[in-house]
């Protein structure tokens, strides 16, 4: 079996995180022990990738349960738990492909040795298997049933190739079932990006000015838990909608410019390019925090920030501080890749339990209905959206109420009124 981890040595760490992960993954486990049964995925290779992460470990063992041959490499070279990269090759038998700081060249080979498996589903987040497949090795697609995709960013690059009429399989676009980003994007964002942030700084949030670029599902995540820690929040948006209800929801919004004279803290997560540029480094106070928790390293324009400094030096793990030529320090947080993923473990396991039960059953769904699918960007079906969210209550062991006839007839009709 080919494989490139860091150290198998590391695997008894990793399976045991992994397990632990599991226990609140409750709707993948009973995913996982229908799978072992009826074998859905038999003999079909799937190539993922992802976060390599205790989460994701229990992805791979499920989908491999299914019957498919399973092949990983990350989607972020600062993503990687080494732990779990060698667990899943020792204990699970699963080629992985994947070190926690490998350069761009590394990657990259990585994501092709993945592919040399000629696989038949991509699974991905952020959508670079699709992305090479299409550049560079079109010979592929032919075999290929249909993808996956996990996250805001890699749906827009999508459907994008769906529009200009490139797309050559296929895709479900995990990210968009309700099951999907109302939680994972919002609470598990929220909570591992302000965890990232502390575990890098340990700075205290309470009384300190935090500035959220992008209000969206995960910029809305992260804005509620910094509040919740004391901090002042600071909305910037593009989107007049979005900045209104960042209004009506008690935050200050104001323009990034503005922000830079007071922020103590920044980070973005507008799936954006040079959100943070080098007009608002220059009016930044001395020692600020910035980071960000989109998915690709593109959000804070890092090339300018070094061309305007004078020095740059590491004075903690994640944290480079950048000294500009009249003496300012900003402090730059895990080379500008997603926080919550480069020094925390990204989101905790009862969120993705949702997020990766979708993908498993996304791909099931995909392996039994491909020849029904054109070459377009599809919804995770709303029969598995609703399905998740049950089991997901039935697992916390929470019960709701159900409409009466008489409630169910009053919904339905129009005549019925005062
Ligand atoms: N860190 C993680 O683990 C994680 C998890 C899920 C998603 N993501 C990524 O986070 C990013 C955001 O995802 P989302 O689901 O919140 O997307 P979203 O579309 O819901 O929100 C993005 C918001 O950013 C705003 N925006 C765009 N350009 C802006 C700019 N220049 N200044 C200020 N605001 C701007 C948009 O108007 C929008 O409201 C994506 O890249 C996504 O892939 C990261």
């Amino acid at each position: 079996m080919k494989y490139d981890v860091k150290n198998l040595s590391l695997a008894k760490k990793g399976r045991l995180r992994i397990e632990w992960a599991n226990e609140y993954m409750k709707v993948l486990e009973l995913i996982r022990m229908r799978f072992r049964k009826e074998k859905p995925l038999k003999g079909i290779k799937v190539a993922c990738c992802l976060h390599v992460t205790t989460e994701t470990g229990n992805l791979a063992w499920t989908l491999k349960e299914g019957g498919a041959d399973v092949f990983i490499c990350a989607s972020n070279p600062l993503s990687t738990q080494d732990d779990v990269a060698a667990s899943l090759v020792k204990d699970f038998k699963i080629p992985t492909f994947a070190v926690k700081g490998e350069d761009n060249k590394k990657y990259y080979r990585h994501i092709n040795n993945v592919l040399d498996a000629e696989p038949n589903i991509t699974m991905d987040d952020g959508a670079d298997l699709v992305s090479i497949i299409h550049k560079s090795r079109k010979d592929l697609a032919a075999r290929m049933l249909g993808g996956t995709e996990e996250t805001t960013t890699g749906v827009i690059r999508l459907r994008s190739m769906e529009k200009s009429g490139v797309l050559m399989y296929p895709i479900i676009a995990v990210n968009d079932a309700d099951t999907k980003h109302l939680f994972d994007n919002r609470y598990g964002t929220g909570q591992s990006t302000v965890d990232g942030i502390i575990r890098s700084t340990n700075i205290l949030l309470s009384g300190s000015n935090f500035v959220v670029c992008g209000y969206g599902w995960c910029g809305r995540g992260v804005a509620m838990r910094a509040r919740g820690m004391g901090a002042n929040v600071i909305i910037v948006e593009i989107d007049p909608l979005k900045a209104l209800e960042a209004v009506m929801d008690g935050y200050n919004v104001m323009p990034l410019k503005e922000a830079c004279r007071k922020g103590d803290v920044f980070v973005t997560l507008t799936g954006n390019i040079n959100v943070i540029r080098k007009e608002h480094f220059k009016l930044m106070k001395d020692g600020v925090i910035i980071a960000n928790s989109g998915h690709f390293n593109v959000e804070l324009d890092i090339p300018a920030l070094e061309a305007i400094s004078k020095k740059k030096r590491m004075v903690r793990e994640f944290v480079d501080e950048y000294t500009l030529r009249d003496g300012r320090r900003i402090n730059l947080l895990g080379e500008g890749r997603l926080i919550n993923l480069a020094a925390a473990e990204g989101h905790p396991a009862s969120v993705m339990d949702m997020s990766f039960a979708n993908q498993a059953l996304a791909c099931e769904y995909m392996a039994k209905n491909y020849k029904k699918l054109d070459r377009k960007v599809y919804k995770v079906p709303d029969f598995i959206d609703k399905r998740i969210s049950k089991l997901k209550l039935e697992s916390l062991g929470i019960k709701i109420d159900t409409l009466t006839e008489e409630q169910k007839i009053y919904l339905e009709s129009w005549e019925l009124g005062t």
